[in-house]
């Protein structure tokens, strides 16, 4: 393709993309079907792959993130960001509008929005395009956390036209799904990442993390609710939301003007229980004077507005007796107590069991089966257990005994040093934990094997056809004996076999994380399968080899070199290779472009316009230079963007190290 004409498709497909973008996260009305839409990126992937200089740093491929954040840069607000004053109660609401009309009349109209549960997040756009976000931090000063942000599909990287200021500000809130919360937090659990208490942290924790690709995968959300400008072209709240959600931006439908505090309440009472259908949490109500000038005339006291007020809804509680206490053992052979409950009703649901963690968490409230418990729910769907009633606990109650043994198969169990959970140790032996690693290998996130479920592993386990992961390679000399079993016929027996088979062609990095390895996710085993290539280096790989690879750190070095000192694992692994499944990356083949930067050594230090630094790290090894991160005298160029650190640039001079931009960079490949 010429490059005019690729200008013009590259511009093209980055408008097309956005307004789907918008239609699906904003809107929640999809304009295309999924495979159209992903035609359409990756259409735009390629051509932004083939001529770098068209790519640009608000293209909508740049959401998937890939800049590293060692530490945040920490940014004083332009304007404070202040709290607001919290009341619990209807008389306190009364009070607060009778202050409201003493200072500036009878004549006040209030707005009323959800208070999001997440983190607070200003926004900073100039002309239209996002040019940085900032945490709340103590409200003074906050991170600035612009890479991560930039992967939320649902923050506007660039405005639709409108009659927004120059420069603004606006104030929302990130936060994540409930549905999405639980099933990563399940997925964390299962490789041995402690657990997030509910979606606020989740969601926090994400948007402080060092690599936005990660950021990218997790579904964040933002609802803006809040704009801030020298000269703001509105003169009311509500107006600027309105104006605000036509920009691009997504704010919640929720929101209404109430003419009188009485339609407060009712909004408010509405909201209490109608909030357990949202798919987020949210923890109250806010309520804004409407009117600009009425705001002014009532100003701020030194922590929080006092045109502003926020109701927060009592937690919803209830209590219950706590009947036994029971185990699960996963597939890691790590041990979760689950306090089985007396059913009650609790927001709309029948609560009949709580998670309680680890030991810890039972010693720490005291539990004693028999005792009454109090039970709330908080971000998650399953409650918690916040306290027991004493005054109810039975006279001849006796504190709880943890278990020493597995309760399947009986081994002693174990608990390493500095964790709380306990673990059956008994790997090849413990029913659960066979066959939740075989039920790990064949999920979708792995192997993806059709024709298979989790139930078929269970049946096949049951008829002794499958122990291991190796066994799965077998059955095709089993069909026989499949074919026996209930609820099978020849098409599905058929079905199965040419799943396992084609699953012989997924790439090493889904047999790697299939594997079920301790603290090996998706994204360690990709970084693995980048660092090492083939499943022999990682397996004879020392320790201090593996905290070489990016993102590797002591405990998943140690956990990846347990698991391949087991001479059961390296049996598992020759027998997966007979079978002839992928132990080699193909990664590596994707990119190379050229050799042009052959021999070539590069450091890219600073914040680029056009490209993200990942883009440019990208863009140089695949045309077969070398990222360093170190500056020597051998060195070859030095990339540099804005705000690069003053002592890598003296050494660079005093070192007579060429130093380019990006622009100077592409230009050494595409001359
Ligand atoms: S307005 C000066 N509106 O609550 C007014 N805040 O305690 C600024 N929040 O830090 C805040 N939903 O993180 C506003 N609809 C909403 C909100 C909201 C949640 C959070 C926000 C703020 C805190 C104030």
């Amino acid at each position: 393709m010429l490059r005019e004409e690729a200008a013009k498709r590259i511009q093209f497909l980055t408008q097309e993309i956005k307004q789907h973008n918008h239609a699906y996260y904003v809107l929640s009305q999809p304009s295309i079907s999924d495979f159209d839409f992903d035609q359409l990126l990756s259409e735009l992937i390629t051509l932004e792959k083939q001529f770098p200089e068209f790519a640009n740093l608000n293209s909508p491929t740049q959401r998937v993130g890939g800049e590293i954040t060692k530490t945040f840069t920490t940014v004083t607000h332009k304007y404070p960001m202040l709290s607001l004053g919290n009341t619990y109660s209807e008389e306190e609401l009364i009070d607060f509008d009778a202050r409201v009309r003493k200072t500036i009349g009878d004549e006040v109209a209030y707005v009323c929005e959800l208070k999001f549960d997440g983190l607070a997040i200003g926004l900073t756009y100039k002309n239209g395009k996002l040019v940085q976000a900032v945490t709340r931090g103590d409200g003074t000063r906050g991170d600035d956390v612009t890479t991560n942000v930039r992967t939320i599909k649902s923050i506007p990287l660039e405005l639709k036209p409108g009659t927004y200021p120059e420069e603004f500000e606006i104030r929302g809130e990130i936060l994540m799904h409930r549905k999405a919360f639980e099933k990563l937090n399940k997925e964390r659990e299962e490789i041995g990442e402690p657990a997030y208490a509910n979606p606020r942290n989740f969601a926090s924790g994400t948007v402080k993390m060092q690599d936005s690709a990660e950021v990218a995968k997790r579904p964040l959300d933002c609802f803006l609710y809040f704009v801030l400008a020298e000269k703001s072209p509105f003169k009311s709240h509500f107006e600027s939301l309105n104006n605000a959600a036509a920009w691009g931006f997504q704010v919640s439908d929720h929101y209404r003007l109430c003419k009188n505090i009485d339609e407060v309440l009712h909004f408010i009472k509405y909201w209490d229980t109608e909030r357990s259908n949202l798919s987020y949490d949210i923890d109250g109500i806010v309520l804004k004077v409407n009117n600009y000038h009425q705001q002014e005339e009532l100003g701020f006291t030194a922590k929080s507005p006092r045109w502003a007020i926020s109701y927060k809804f009592k937690a919803q509680e209830a209590e219950t007796q706590l009947l036994k206490i029971s185990y699960q053992v996963g597939r890691t052979g790590a041990i979760t107590p689950v306090a089985n409950l007396k059913p009650v009703q609790l927001a709309g649901t029948t609560v009949k069991r709580a998670t309680l963690h680890n030991a810890n968490e039972i010693e720490r409230l005291d539990l004693r089966e028999g005792d009454y418990v109090f039970i709330e729910k908080g971000g998650e769907i399953i409650p918690k257990i916040k306290g027991v009633n004493l005054s109810r606990r039975p006279t001849n109650s006796t504190s709880h005994h943890y278990i020493t043994n597995c309760p399947e198969c009986n081994t002693p169990l174990v608990r390493n040093e500095g964790e709380v959970v306990h673990y059956c140790p008994n790997e090849s032996g413990c029913k659960p934990q066979l066959i939740g690693k075989i039920q790990h290998f064949i999920s979708r996130k792995a192997m993806n094997i059709d024709g298979f479920g989790d139930e078929t592993v269970e049946q096949l386990y049951a008829a002794n056809l499958l122990h291991t992961v190796a066994d799965i390679y077998q059955l095709a000399t089993k069909k026989e004996a499949i074919l026996a079993l209930d609820r099978f016929a020849e098409k599905s027996v058929n079905n199965l076999l040419e799943g396992i088979e084609q699953s012989k062609k997924m790439p090493f990095e889904k047999v790697l994380f299939g594997l079920g390895i301790r603290f090996v996710g998706e994204t360690v085993a990709k970084k693995l399968a980048k660092h090492f290539v083939s499943i022999q280096r990682i397996a004879t790989a020392s320790i201090e080899e593996l905290v070489e690879a990016e993102e590797i750190g002591e405990k998943i070095a140690q956990s990846i070199h347990l698991y391949f000192a087991e001479p059961s694992n390296r049996l598992l692994i020759e027998a997966l290779q007979q079978a002839g499944l992928q132990l080699e990356s193909s990664l590596q083949q994707n990119i190379p472009q050229s050799t042009i930067l052959a021999g070539k050594t590069f450091v890219i230090s600073g914040v680029f316009i056009n490209h993200s630094r990942e883009a440019l790290k990208e863009l140089i090894e695949a045309n077969g230079g070398k990222i360093v991160s170190s500056i020597a005298a051998k060195l070859s160029y030095l990339v540099a963007g804005d705000n690069m650190g003053p002592a890598k640039l003296a050494k660079a001079t005093e070192l007579n190290i060429p130093i380019i931009d990006e622009e100077k960079l592409v230009e050494l490949i595409t001359n």
